[in-house]
């Protein structure tokens, strides 16, 4: 009996970890240390990393115009993507280890090739693009009327899902769970249906992302937080400065970007 409780109150210590005790990042109660990928880029955002080479995309900023960049995480080589002007939106088809990028010049999406750095211009002409999203197809959102449409074979439709709702950020779970972000909130809901369920109207989400298993993270201004579908609720796991975009690593480390820095968080061995 005493070893049950002990054991007991151990884990509640593990579990209420302070954040005074971690040099770091504390992300579901245990301490992460942060290692600073890049450095003194203006606002680094929509970040994603293709599994299948372990190279992470991000876009920042250049004399206020937007630049799509690579950065191999097995090499920590840096680079722009100047093939694709005016790079912003990332998506990876993590079957076919394909590489999306939607520009902000009306120039539409891209395929990018990372073997031979070529680009192949792949639709949604005449937009600029705000986010994408890939499971089973491509989504992408434009800007400013925040619609949602599918490309397939060069042609744009219009998600039947989304119609009559704008959506900035839209993204799909391992369940086909369907998550969106819009001027209100954040609201889910189930492939075919109409009617949204609100999850969250105060926090300001920045970037909607899955992790290796397809499940649904968000990052804002202040924290990490992970979907509660039952209690249709976003979960906190992290606190952290200023984040503007999330990622995972193919070994579903967290990589965040803030203003300045790509971060990645890598849980501390040894102690908790
Ligand atoms: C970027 O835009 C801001 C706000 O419009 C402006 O103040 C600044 O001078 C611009 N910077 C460059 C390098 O163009
Ligand atoms: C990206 O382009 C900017 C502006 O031309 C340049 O200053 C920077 O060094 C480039 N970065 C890399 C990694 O080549
Ligand atoms: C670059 O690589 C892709 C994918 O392997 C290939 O389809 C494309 O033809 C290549 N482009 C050039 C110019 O070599
Ligand atoms: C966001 O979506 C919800 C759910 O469909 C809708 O009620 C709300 O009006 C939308 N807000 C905006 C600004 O489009």
């Amino acid at each position: 009996m005493k070893v049950l409780i002990i054991i007991g109150s151990l884990a509640l210590v593990t579990g209420e970890l302070a954040s005074s005790d971690c040099n770091g990042v504390v992300v579901r109660g245990k301490c992460h240390e942060k290692e600073v990928l890049a450095d003194n880029l203006d606002r680094p955002f929509r970040i994603i990393v293709d599994f299948h080479t372990n190279v992470l995309y991000f876009s920042y900023s250049i004399d206020n115009n937007t630049v799509s960049g690579y950065l191999d995480l097995n090499t920590k080589e840096l680079g722009n993507i100047t093939q694709v002007p005016e790079g912003f939106a990332h998506a990876v088809d993590q079957n076919r280890h394909e590489v999306y990028i939607g520009t902000f010049n009306k120039d539409g999406i891209y395929k990018f090739f990372y073997n031979n750095k070529t680009a192949e211009r792949v639709g949604a002409n005449g937009v600029d693009i705000w986010s994408m999203f890939y499971k089973d197809e491509l989504y992408y959102s434009t800007y400013p009327d925040e619609v949602v449409y599918t490309l397939k074979n060069g042609e744009s439709i219009e998600l039947e899902d989304m119609k009559g709702n704008e959506a900035e950020i839209f993204v799909v779970d391992r369940d086909d769970y369907e998550f969106f972000k819009n001027g209100s909130g954040l609201y889910g809901k189930r492939r075919g249906t109409t009617d949204a369920d609100l999850y969250d109207t105060q926090i300001i989400v920045r970037s909607l992302v899955t992790d290796v298993f397809g499940v649904i993270h968000a990052c804002s201004e202040n924290g990490i937080y992970v979907v509660d579908k039952n209690k249709k609720m976003l979960e906190k796991i992290a606190d952290i400065d200023d984040g503007f975009s999330l990622a995972f690593d193919r070994d579903n480390n967290m990589v965040y970007s803030d203003s300045l820095q790509i971060i990645r968080l890598k849980l501390k061995s040894g102690d908790f």
